[in-house]
Order: C-alpha cells, then sequence, then structure tokens
C-alpha cells in the first residue's frame, strides 16, 4: 500500500470516528430533554448555550483550525436544536393574535432557539407581490390580500415543524382558521391595548392602525375580533410583561398539554 492509500484510509477511520460521536452526542441530547421533561426543568436554557460556546471557544484557542472547527460546531449546535424541535413538535405552529401581540418576535426566538423554519406570512406575500402590505391594500383591496393569506395556509400545509406566523387579521375568516387546523396547532398571543399600542405606535407598516394609534380605537378593534381569534386557539398565551423566553416556555408546556 503506498502513502496515499494509507492516508484515506485512515481518514475514512477518522469520519467513522466522527460518526460514531456524532450518534452519541445526539443521543444525549435526547437523554437531556427526558431528563428536562421527567423533571419540569424548562427545555429553553440560553445560559447554557452560552456557557458552552465558551466552552467550546476556550478548548480551540490557538488551534490552527480554530474557524473551522468552530463552523462545524455551529452546524452541529443547530443540528441539535433542530433534533430537540423535532422531539417537541410534530407539527406546524401557527401564531396568531392582534397586530404588535409579539408573532414576530416570538417566531424569530424560536427560529433561534430551535433552528426551526419559520414563514413569516405578510412577509412572504410582500415578497412575493412585489409590493409592500399596505400597497397591496391600497391598490387590489383587503379581500385581495385576505385570498392570499388563505392560499398560503393551503400551501403550509405541506410542511411540518414550520412556524406559521400570520398576519393579525388572518384568523378572522373561516376558511383560514380551517386551513391553520390542517397545518398544526394554533397559538394565540394577546396583549393589553396599551402594551400593543406601545409596540406598534413607531410602525407604519399597518394600514389598519394608520391614523388610529390610539388606546381606545386599538381597544374597540381588539374587542371586535376577541371571539374569533380564541375560537380558531389552542392555546391563548398573555404577553404583557413577560420575556419573549418566558412566553416560549409557557408556550412549549401549553402546547404538550394541547
Ligand atoms: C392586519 C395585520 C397585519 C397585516 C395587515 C392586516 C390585521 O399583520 O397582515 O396589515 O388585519 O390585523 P401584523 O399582525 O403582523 O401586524
Amino acid at each position: 500500500m503506498n502513502d496515499l492509500e494509507l492516508y484515506r484510509e485512515q481518514l475514512a477511520e477518522c469520519d467513522d470516528r466522527i460518526i460514531d460521536a456524532l450518534v452519541e452526542r445526539n443521543s444525549i441530547i435526547e437523554k437531556i430533554m427526558a431528563y428536562k421533561e421527567e423533571y419540569g426543568i424548562p427545555i429553553l436554557q440560553p445560559q447554557q448555550e452560552k456557557k458552552q460556546q465558551r466552552q467550546i471557544k476556550e478548548k480551540l484557542q490557538d488551534n490552527r483550525y480554530e474557524k473551522e472547527i468552530e463552523d462545524v460546531f455551529h452546524c452541529i449546535v443547530r443540528n441539535s436544536k433542530r433534533i430537540q424541535a423535532q422531539k417537541l413538535f410534530s407539527y406546524n405552529i401557527i401564531l396568531i393574535g392582534f397586530m404588535g401581540a409579539g408573532k414576530s418576535t416570538v417566531s424569530q426566538y424560536l427560529k433561534d432557539v430551535f433552528a426551526m423554519h419559520v414563514v413569516e406570512m405578510d412577509q412572504l406575500i410582500a415578497e412575493r407581490e412585489d409590493m409592500s402590505i399596505p400597497d397591496i391594500f391600497a391598490t387590489y383591496g383587503e379581500e385581495y390580500f385576505r385570498n392570499l393569506e388563505t392560499n398560503l395556509l393551503i400551501e403550509m400545509q405541506a410542511t411540518k415543524n414550520t412556524i406559521v406566523s400570520c398576519g393579525g387579521g388572518a384568523a378572522l375568516r373561516e376558511q383560514n382558521v380551517k386551513e391553520m387546523k390542517k397545518n398544526g396547532k394554533v397559538v394565540l398571543l394577546t396583549a393589553a391595548p396599551e402594551t400593543i399600542l406601545n409596540r406598534v405606535k413607531d410602525s407604519d407598516e399597518r394600514p389598519l392602525l394608520n391614523g388610529n394609534k390610539n388606546v381606545e380605537f386599538i381597544a374597540n378593534m381588539m374587542e371586535q375580533r376577541r371571539q374569533k381569534y380564541e375560537t380558531a386557539a389552542d392555546v391563548i398565551i398573555h404577553t404583557d410583561n413577560k420575556s419573549v423566553l418566558q412566553i416560549c416556555e409557557e408556550m412549549i408546556a401549553k402546547l404538550k398539554e394541547a
């Protein structure tokens, strides 16, 4: 055997060891999840992830392959997150609620901690139409926009383990709610009108609120929508005075029961 063949054999052995280590690592991830579940420990522990990152960074200090190995760990951690998400949610999570209830914030956070795929309905519709939401309303009217929402909800039924963050009006149509239920579990985020006002006051992206940014208008509109939102929801979460981490933990716990 010449040297080249020998090196290739060594490389294959090395790959085998990596595969074995990854299998072991993934099964440890599953054991950690099972332990947390058994003892009621929160699934999300961002401090632990930071600690782990620091440990790896320290270990790799002065290593000639620091950047390359860090890159590999990035993928490993992302995949561990996916394994957790797939174990927790075998379905899509549909976030509904009034404008400013926290749907986008929560979906971005879940994307971060579980490496889940997120579909921001408004954003995707605006991209596909090549127009902002206010322009779609002004040019084609609300009905046209609502039809786009319905079609997108039907399209999303082909996926799972995805967060679908709906526009605030999506759950008002009965047909949309039916399509949501075929997608997965529906989570309603709510907040007090004062909190909503605070969150939306600096944005012009919501045509229905432009010129109406006051507590009275918001409270009225929320009340008109409340029953439809609540009927659509499998789980309801109040977001006032809670961190996004607390909201997500509550959501994970309630989804398990739902
Ligand atoms: C709407 C909410 C908006 C957007 C559109 C209509 C609504 O989405 O879809 O302006 O009817 O509540 P956000 O809830 O993401 O702001």
